[in-house]
This record gives structure tokens, C-alpha cells and sequence, in this order.
């Protein structure tokens, strides 16, 4: 893993922002993985920034959302399909038709999963998948001892999940209890990961992920299999990590064509 640590999760999304940008500019019919959530609203208005002040063409890129919850249309100003539509698409010169999101009213919502899978196969696979991380571990909704090579799927939210986001939905009563989602092996398999994760709430799943064991009960950690994953941290959510002066160490000594900034 790349643990790269800055002082704000101000800075930790500019420098996401140029990773994904790096991407788009080498790769322009590069297939990118999506977050929703409040982690990379800050690094999506960067990309819109890029895009309106230098140009970053977003016209031959197709993008793939991790998750969308069971039952909520693409209407609803909750889905998550809306959400990327307000906080990023709709800003951008993104072809729509290239943008996928699972559809949680789909109904055969297996068939929808299986269909997700074969969709992303059928584009070549993700390049880059942006992810955040659940207090409790998650990725994508992917809680806690579920399945470490699961591929899409349908998971029941946990009650921590539930809290944690109910406070966007506006009561727990409103929330739906499942979600379709990438499966940690959907997520594996993409050629680079890039994760964000900010503020005290999320310091233990940082050290859990990163310097604790391969285990279901943290499925963040499964991204310790990873051939090419950069984790982006502040000082609040770094603050656990034994090893964070070796992260730093690193950071500083990478040679020209190692760094992102
Ligand atoms: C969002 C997603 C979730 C969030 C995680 C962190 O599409 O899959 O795993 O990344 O719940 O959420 P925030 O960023 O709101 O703390």
C-alpha cells in the first residue's frame, strides 16, 4: 500500500483530484470507479474545476459507481445515481451513456448484479476505482465479514452504516436497509485503487486497513492484497497508525517520476 498522509483532507482531495485527472490525461477512454459519500465531494469539485479551467475532457471516459441503494430511483434526491449527477456528471462533458450506477429498482435484482459484472467486464475493466471508507471498514457497502472475493451483490446495511448515513437520508426510518454493490472482488480487480479517508471517526478502520490483519471483519483490509493501491489520509485519521513516520519517510523520498504533486 501507498499511504500518503497531508496535514487536511483539503489537501488529501486536491492531490486525489490529480491522480484521477493524471489518469484521464494518459488514458482518455479510461474506465473509472466511483464513490458517493461526503469523502470525495471535495475531490469532485476539483475534477469540475480541472475540467472548466483546464480543459480535462471527460467525453470518451466511462465510469462505473460503486453502489446504489435497493428501491430508490434514479430520481430520488438520495440515490446515488442523483447524487453523482448533481456532484459531478452534470458539470462535466461526460457522455451520460457512458455512466453507470446499479439500479436499486431493477426487478430482478440479481440479474442486475450479474449484469453489472459483465458490463464492467464488457468495458475492459476499471482502471482507477475511487473508494471511501465506512467507519466500521466498509468498502463499497461491503460490511464486515462478508466475503472477501464476493462480486456484485445485494448487502443488508449494518446499524452503524445505517447511523452514519441517515444523518444525509434524514431519519434512520428513511433509510433503506440494503444496497447493491460492488463485491470486494469487483473492487480488487481493478488496476489501481485510490482511497480516501478523513477525520478522527475513521481512525481505527485506517489501522485496521492498513496495519492490521487480512480479515472479513475489516474488508478494507482486503486491499492489502493489492498490487496498486494509494490510500490518502489526514492527520486526524492517520493518527492511529504505528507506522506513520515510515509512510512519511517514503512519501518524501520518492524520485521525481513517483510523485503526484
Ligand atoms: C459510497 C460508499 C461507501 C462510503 C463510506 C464512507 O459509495 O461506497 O463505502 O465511501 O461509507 O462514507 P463517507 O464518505 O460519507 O464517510
Amino acid at each position: 500500500m501507498e499511504v500518503l498522509i497531508r496535514e487536511h483532507a483539503e489537501a488529501g482531495c486536491i492531490l486525489g483530484a490529480k491522480i484521477i485527472a493524471r489518469v484521464v490525461r494518459d488514458k482518455p477512454t479510461a474506465v473509472l470507479g466511483l464513490a458517493t459519500g461526503r469523502t470525495p465531494l471535495r475531490l469532485y469539485q476539483e475534477l469540475i474545476r480541472l475540467h472548466r479551467d483546464e480543459g480535462l475532457d471527460f467525453s470518451r471516459i466511462t465510469t462505473f459507481n460503486l453502489d446504489e441503494y435497493v428501491g430508490l430511483p434514479a430520481t430520488h434526491d438520495q440515490s446515488y445515481r442523483y447524487f453523482m449527477r448533481e456532484n459531478l456528471f452534470q458539470h462535466i462533458n461526460i457522455d451520460q451513456g457512458r455512466t453507470h450506477v446499479p439500479d436499486g429498482t431493477a426487478a430482478d435484482i440479481h440479474e442486475e448484479c450479474r449484469s453489472y459484472e459483465r458490463k464492467i467486464e464488457a468495458a475492459g475493466g476499471i482502471d482507477l476505482q475511487l473508494l471511501g471508507l465506512g467507519r466500521n471498514g466498509h468498502i463499497g457497502f461491503n460490511e464486515p465479514t462478508g466475503s472477501l472475493r464476493s462480486r456484485t451483490w445485494v448487502k443488508i446495511l449494518s446499524e452503524q452504516t445505517l447511523r452514519d448515513n441517515s444523518a444525509v437520508l434524514g431519519s434512520l426510518a428513511a433509510m433503506p436497509k440494503h444496497a447493491l454493490t460492488m463485491g470486494i472482488g469487483t473492487i480488487l480487480d481493478a488496476r489501481r485503487i485510490l482511497l480516501l479517508a478523513f477525520g478522527p471517526a475513521k481512525v481505527r478502520a485506517v489501522e485496521r486497513m492498513v496495519e492490521g490483519p487480512l480479515a472479513a471483519i475489516c474488508p478494507g483490509s482486503a486491499l492489502q492484497l493489492h498490487p496498486r493501491a494509494t490510500m490518502i489520509l489526514d492527520e486526524n485519521s492517520a493518527a492511529g497508525l504505528q507506522y506513520a513516520d515510515h509512510y512519511r519517510w517514503i512519501d518524501s523520498q520518492k524520485l521525481p517520476w513517483q510523485r503526484y504533486e
